[in-house]
């Protein structure tokens, strides 16, 4: 099938290099012509597991980026894959959905036969049936006239650095759609994947994908408070959801507590649940704690620590870690971020290391003072804070003895060494 995509961000290059892999002739469209040089010359702007490959195979074939609108009206389905960032109260800033709908629609004035138009993007309940579709039928002269237009919602689970797999291998594929045609259309792009697939009406489309990542968040904050009971009591919280997880009701995943969740995703899209409830008159008592819970932990972490210490004042505290998980450079709502500022305001002086991240930090908190190895952070500090649960930390044990003491505390369980203070363990 001929498919065009709006957008070469994570989520639009992703599925432009997924869409090839399974035999469709791709138009991916991107605004960046740097962008777009690197595409079709097969290198991938991001890092992503499994990425680079697929545009060695496909970049120049069945996969061809450019800057322009002009090939979506020959392709029979086109995916906006734009970004949904936070506005200023936390509610999803739609501008660039709006100007990748009219833009789309102009394009469809051109061309004719069946076109569906399906949001990739994250956006609130609503969204393609009051936003996307007036203005793409607006635009492209559709209403009574010669094209006919379906619309559909098919949001994306994927996570940074297994987003090929998680496409590839998906659990569900959700798409809402206007209509049967439509629907059918988008389902059949995914015949090729072994995954089940559920219909259901636009707006549900949009609405699971922020129930479901607020339902994960939640778990993670729920995991954050049962530790930080447990650990006043005494008691191990990796045992105690270890047991919980057996229950198939629950399941063993997102269960680790520590010290918060961050990236693109969960923080940004708890909010934009959180606002758009508050507009129609809810009080989202629940994920209102859930984000209060993941405020509070990294600045927990630095209670812990000034109590160990005595005070932070003129301390060197390392902090290993920065990206706001494994194998990512990516340091967007980083639980490290409010740390590190907790640690600034109280007169420490922070010392950083990651083994991807430290570009990306720098440009946040240009005053850190960066290392190139975790020894390197460790010497002469008076304590060790773990951010990330890099593989590479769980080895380490000689490098704690650089420091003036072996004060250690884990934000996330990785550490083998045995004598570090875990954050809620
Ligand atoms: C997430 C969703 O998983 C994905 O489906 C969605 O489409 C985009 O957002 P991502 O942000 O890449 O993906 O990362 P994820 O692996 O889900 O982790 C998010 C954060 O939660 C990280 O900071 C991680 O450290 C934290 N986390 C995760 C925990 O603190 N405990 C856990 O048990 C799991």
């Amino acid at each position: 099938m001929k498919i065009s995509v709006m957008g070469g961000g994570y989520v639009g290059l992703v599925s432009s290099a997924c869409f090839a892999e399974l035999g469709h002739s791709v138009s991916l469209i991107e605004i960046d012509e740097k962008k777009v040089e690197a595409i079709n010359s097969g290198k991938p702007p991001i890092y992503e597991k499994g990425l680079e490959e697929l545009l060695r195979k496909h970049a120049g074939r069945n996969l061809k980026a450019s800057s322009s609108y002009d090939e979506v009206c020959n392709t029979e389905i086109s995916f906006i894959c734009v970004g949904t960032p936070s506005g200023p109260e936390g509610e999803a800033d739609l501008s660039m959905i709006e100007a990748a709908s009219r833009s789309v629609g102009e394009s469809l004035q051109e061309g004719d036969g069946y076109h569906v138009v399906a949001v990739k993007s994250t956006v609130p309940p609503g969204t393609t049936q009051d936003l996307v579709m007036p203005t793409v039928l607006r635009r492209s002269g559709s209403v009574g006239g010669e094209r006919e237009l379906g619309f559909a919602m098919n949001p994306e689970f994927l996570r940074e650095g297994l987003a090929v797999q998680d496409f590839m291998q998906p659990d569900r594929i959700v798409i809402g759609c206007s209509d049967t045609k439509a629907g059918d259309l988008v389902e059949s792009i995914y015949e090729r994947l072994n995954a089940p697939v559920i219909r259901v009406g636009l707006s549900s489309a949009e609405m699971i994908k922020y129930a479901s990542n607020a339902l994960l968040a939640t778990k993670i904050s729920f995991s954050n408070e049962i530790g930080n009971i447990c650990k006043k009591i005494g008691i191990d919280v990796y045992e105690v959801m270890r047991g919980v997880g057996m229950d198939h009701r629950i399941s063993p995943h997102f269960l680790n507590a520590g010290a918060g969740f961050g990236g693109s995703c969960f923080p940004k899209d708890v909010m934009a649940m959180i606002r758009l409830a508050e507009l129609i008159g809810e009080d989202p008592v629940l994920l209102k704690s859930v984000v209060e819970v993941n405020m509070k932990q990294p600045i927990r972490m630095v209670d812990l620590l000034e109590r160990r210490l005595g005070g932070l004042s003129g301390k060197e505290i390392a902090v290993l870690g920065l990206a706001f998980k494994k194998d990512t450079d990516d340091v967007r709502e980083s639980r490290a971020i409010p740390l590190i500022k907790e640690l600034k305001k109280r007169g420490a002086w922070v010392k950083a290391y990651d083994p991807l991240a430290v570009s990306n930090m720098r440009k946040v908190f240009p005053d850190v003072e960066y290392f190139k190895s975790a020894a390197g952070a460790l010497e002469n500090a008076d304590a060790c804070l773990i951010m990330t649960e890099w593989p590479e930390f769980a080895q380490l044990d000689e490098e704690f003895d650089l420091m003036k003491s072996r004060v250690i505390i884990e934000g996330r369980r990785v550490l083998l060494c045995g004598d570090a203070e875990g954050l809620c363990w």
